[in-house]
C-alpha cells in the first residue's frame, strides 16, 4: 500500500497530485465491490462480542475483520486497505461513496496473522520487492493491532530497501482516512483550533485562489463560512505539537482521532510542519513530506544504500458522548487525555514486529547545556528551555533537513539538564537550540546509545555566535518571524472566528498586504525609533509590476553610528525563519554596488503561501570591514533579488550589528 511515484516515471498505476516520488501509506475505502466479500459475515457474531468476549478475528475470501466489542475494522486480504471502521453500532465512519479519485497506495501481496488470542491480534500485509519489477523498489510490511477493551486500533509500517536496488526517492509518506462526510463536520487540532468545517462540496461551488488549495467560499453549504477562505494549509502546526488530531460525528456523537505518540519516526525534528485534518473529511498521519522544508528533505537513496525504519504506531483512537451532539469538543477533550495516556505507554510493548525497538532494548542520554556569550554574561550559564536532540550524525542545525533516520528530542530545565529517554541503539550527533539565543549547537562527540545504559554527555558548552558588543538588534532569536508585524487579511476574506483569535499569521493573502502598506517605497526601519512588532513586515516579499511580473523589493535599515573605526570589522548575524526560492543581498551605504554580501539562491519552504511563520531556518554571519561604514547616518539595504512569481521570499528571524573586532 505505499504509493510510490517516480521522477518523471510511476512505480504504480495509481495518481495523485504531487509530482517527483510520492510514498503514502494510504489507507481509504475504495468502492462497493470491496465489501461484496463480507456477505458471510455474521452480523450476530460481531453483535454478540462484548468486552469480555476478547478481540475477535473473521477471515473470510476477501476481507478480514478484527473487532474487539468496542471497535470493528475491515481489512482487505491480501492487500491490507482498510474498507470499514465501526464504533459500536455506528455503521461504517469512513466514506463509501464516490472513492474512485482516492487511492491505497501500494498494498500488500501476501499477509499474515502474526498473533490471535483475547487480548491482542496483530496482522501483517507485506509486500516484497523483486528485482526488476516495476514497483517501488521496498519491502513493505504493514502493520494492524487490536488491544482488548481499546477503543480503536494501530498501524506501523516497516519500511526497506537493500543493498543494490535502484536509486530512487521518497517524498512523501503518511496515513490517510476519508471519514463519512455527512457524519463528520466538526474538526479539532488543538484547544483553539477546532470548528464546524466546510463541506467538500463548498470547495467545488468556490473560486480557486492563487494556489489550488486555497478555495474561496463563495456558496457554502453553511452560509456563516461565506467569505472565507479554506485550504488544509490552514491547519497545519508543528510535528512536536500534532500528537492528536480528528473529527467529530454530529450522529452518532462518535470521534475519530488520530494520535501520533511519538515524533521519532517523522522527519526533520520537532518544529518541522505538517498537515493535520482537513475538508474531505480527512484525516491524516503525516511520517515524510516535503511541506515548509522543499525538496531537500525528501529521502534520497542511491543504489547501494542499505535501509529500514519503522513508522508508527499511530493509535486510531474512537470516542463517544451523548452530549457532544451539542458540545463536540468534550470529544476533543477526552481524545486530549486518551493521547497523554498513549504518550505515556510509549515505547508500546504490544508491537510483535522484531523491527519495533521495545522500551528494554533502548539506551538513553543525559546532559546539561550552558551557553556562552561573553556579551551577556561573563560565566557561561544553563541554557534553560533548549530543544536538545539526538539525530543522525551531521552538522549543527543538518536534523532540520533530515529524513532517513529517527530523532529523539526533549527541552531542557532550569538548570539547562536534560534526559532524553527510550533512544533506538545507534551513533547519534547531539544538537541543540535555545529560544532567545542565535545559532544551532552540535556537541563535540556523536553519542552512541546501546541498550540499556545512560551515556552522559559532559561539557555541553554552546559557544553563542559573537564576534563584537550588540550596537542594536532587530527581533527575537528563536527561528520564528511572529514577533514582527502582521497585518489583518485582506477585507476580501472573512476571518474564521475561533475560541479565541489564534496564530493570526495563519490567514491567506496576507502577503498582498505588503503593497497595501507600502504601496511606493519599500520599508525602511529607523534603529532607535521604529518598532519591529509595528514596523518590520513579517515576511519579506516581492513586489507586483505589470504583467504578472514580480520585482525585486529591498528594504533599508537606517543606523546611526559613532565613533566609527574605519581599520575595524564589524558583523552583520542574520538569521532567518524561512527562504523560498530567495536570493538576499546584502549591500553597506551603497545600493547600486555589487553585493557586499548574498546568500545565493536559498529556500524551497513555502512557508508564506501555508501560512507558516517559520520554516527552514538559515543564518549567516556577514563580516562588514570598518571602511565600508560612516560616521553618522548609515543604510544597510537588503534586497530580496530573486523575483520571478509571487511567493518568493524571506522572513527574518533576527538581526544583530555587532560593533568593532
Ligand atoms: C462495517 O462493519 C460493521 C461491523 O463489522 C458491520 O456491522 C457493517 O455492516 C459494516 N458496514 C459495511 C458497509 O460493510
Ligand atoms: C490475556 O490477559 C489476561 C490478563 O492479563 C491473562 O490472564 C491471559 O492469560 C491472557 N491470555 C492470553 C492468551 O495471553
Ligand atoms: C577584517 O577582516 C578581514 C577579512 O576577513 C581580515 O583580513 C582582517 O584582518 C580583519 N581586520 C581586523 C582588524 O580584524
Amino acid at each position: 500500500m505505499p504509493m510510490v511515484v517516480g521522477r518523471g516515471r510511476r512505480w504504480s498505476d495509481l495518481i495523485i497530485w504531487w509530482v517527483g516520488v510520492v510514498l503514502q501509506l494510504l489507507f481509504l475505502l475504495s468502492n462497493a465491490q470491496n465489501l461484496q466479500g463480507r456477505e458471510g459475515l455474521s452480523e450476530d457474531k460481531i453483535q454478540a462480542d462484548l468486552p469480555s468476549a476478547g478481540v475477535q478475528l473473521l477471515e473470510q475470501d476477501k476481507q478480514i475483520v478484527m473487532c474487539n466489542g468496542i471497535v470493528s475494522i475491515t481489512l482487505t486480504v491480501p492487500g491490507g486497505a482498510v474498507t470499514n471502521i465501526t464504533y459500536k453500532d455506528s455503521g461504517n465512519l469512513l466514506e463509501t461513496k464516490d472513492t474512485k479519485e482516492y487511492n491505497r497506495g501500494l498494498e500488500g501481496t501476501s499477509y499474515k496473522i502474526i498473533v490471535q488470542n483475547e487480548n491482542q491480534t496483530e496482522i501483517s500485509f507485506t509486500r516484497t520487492w523483486k528485482v526488476g519489477s516495476s514497483d517501488a523498489p521496498l519491502n513493505v510490511d504493514k502493520r494492524f493491532v487490536m488491544l482488548r477493551n481499546s477503543p480503536g486500533f494501530y498501524s506501523y509500517a516497516v519500511l526497506e530497501r537493500l543493498k543494490g536496488w535502484p536509486a530512487f526517492n521518497i517524498e512523501e509518506g503518511r496515513i490517510v482516512f476519508k471519514l463519512q462526510e455527512n457524519k463528520f463536520h466538526y474538526m479539532a487540532m488543538s484547544d483553539d483550533r477546532q470548528r464546524f468545517m466546510p463541506m467538500p462540496k463548498d470547495r467545488l461551488t468556490g473560486e480557486t485562489l492563487d494556489y489550488k488549495e486555497a478555495v474561496l467560499l463563495t456558496n457554502p453549504t453553511n452560509p456563516e463560512f461565506k467569505g472565507e477562505v479554506d485550504d488544509k494549509y490552514l491547519y497545519s502546526c508543528d510535528n512536536k505539537d500534532n500528537q492528536v488530531h480528528g473529527w467529530v460525528s454530529s450522529d452518532p456523537p462518535v470521534g475519530f482521532w488520530i494520535i501520533t505518540p511519538s515524533n521519532e519516526f517523522r522527519t526533520g525534528g520537532p518544529i518541522k510542519q505538517d498537515l493535520t485534518s482537513h475538508v474531505g473529511p480527512y484525516v491524516l498521519a503525516m511520517f515524510i513530506s516535503r511541506h515548509y522544508a522543499g525538496d531537500d528533505i525528501d529521502l534520497k537513496f542511491q543504489t547501494e544504500e542499505y535501509w529500514k525504519k519503522v513508522f508508527g504506531p499511530v493509535f486510531i483512537y474512537l470516542n463517544f458522548d451523548a452530549t457532544a451532539k451539542s458540545h463536540p469538543s468534550v470529544l476533543w477533550n477526552d481524545a486530549k487525555q486518551r493521547m497523554q495516556k498513549e504518550v505515556a505507554s510509549w515505547p508500546y510493548r504490544f508491537p510483535f514486529s522484531k523491527d519495533y525497538v521495545k522500551s528494554n532494548q533502548r539506551g538513553a542520554v543525559s546532559g546539561q547545556l550552558l551557553v556562552d556569550d561573553w556579551f551577556i554574561n561573563k560565566q557561561p550559564v544553563p541554557g534553560a528551555s533548549a530543544f536538545v536532540g539526538l539525530a543522525p550524525l551531521g552538522v549543527a542545525g543538518s536534523w532540520q533537513l533530515e529524513s532517513k533516520g529517527y530523532q529523539f528530542w526533549t527541552k531542557t530545565d532550569q538548570n539547562g539538564k536534560f534526559l532524553i529517554q527510550d533512544v533506538i541503539p545507534g551513533t547519534y550527533s547531539l544538537f541543540a537550540w535555545i529560544p532567545g539565543t542565535l545559532g544551532d549547537y552540535k556537541y563535540a562527540y556523536d553519542i552512541t546509545i546501546s541498550q540499556g545504559t545512560v551515556v552522559e554527555a559532559r561539557n555541553m558548552i554552546f559557544k553563542a555566535p559573537r564576534e563584537g558588543e550588540t550596537l542594536w538588534e532587530i527581533g527575537i532569536p528563536d527561528r520564528s518571524a511572529a514577533e514582527f508585524f502582521i497585518p489583518n487579511p485582506s477585507p476580501k476574506f472573512k476571518i474564521h472566528k475561533y475560541r479565541v483569535e489564534v496564530e493570526k499569521f495563519r490567514q491567506y493573502g496576507l502577503w498582498t498586504r505588503y503593497e497595501d502598506l507600502y504601496p511606493q517605497e519599500d520599508l525602511i526601519f529607523k534603529v532607535g525609533i521604529s518598532n519591529y512588532k509595528k514596523d518590520w513586515f513579517f515576511a519579506h516579499v516581492t513586489r507586483k509590476a505589470t504583467n504578472d511580473e514580480y520585482v525585486p523589493t529591498t528594504w533599508k535599515i537606517l543606523f546611526d553610528l559613532k565613533n566609527i573605526n574605519k581599520g575595524a570589522n564589524y558583523t552583520l548575524q542574520l538569521a532567518l525563519a524561512s527562504a523560498n526560492r530567495a536570493e538576499l543581498q546584502v549591500r553597506f551605504n551603497d545600493p547600486k554596488t555589487l553585493p557586499h554580501f548574498t546568500t545565493g539562491p536559498i529556500g524551497k519552504d513555502n512557508t508564506l503561501a501555508r501560512h507558516g511563520i517559520h520554516g527552514v531556518y538559515h543564518f549567516y554571519s556577514i563580516g562588514i570591514a570598518g571602511s565600508w561604514l560612516a560616521t553618522g547616518m548609515n543604510t544597510i539595504f537588503l534586497t530580496q533579488a530573486s523575483s520571478r512569481g509571487l511567493f518568493r521570499e524571506v522572513m527574518y528571524d533576527y538581526i544583530r550589528f555587532e560593533g568593532p573586532i
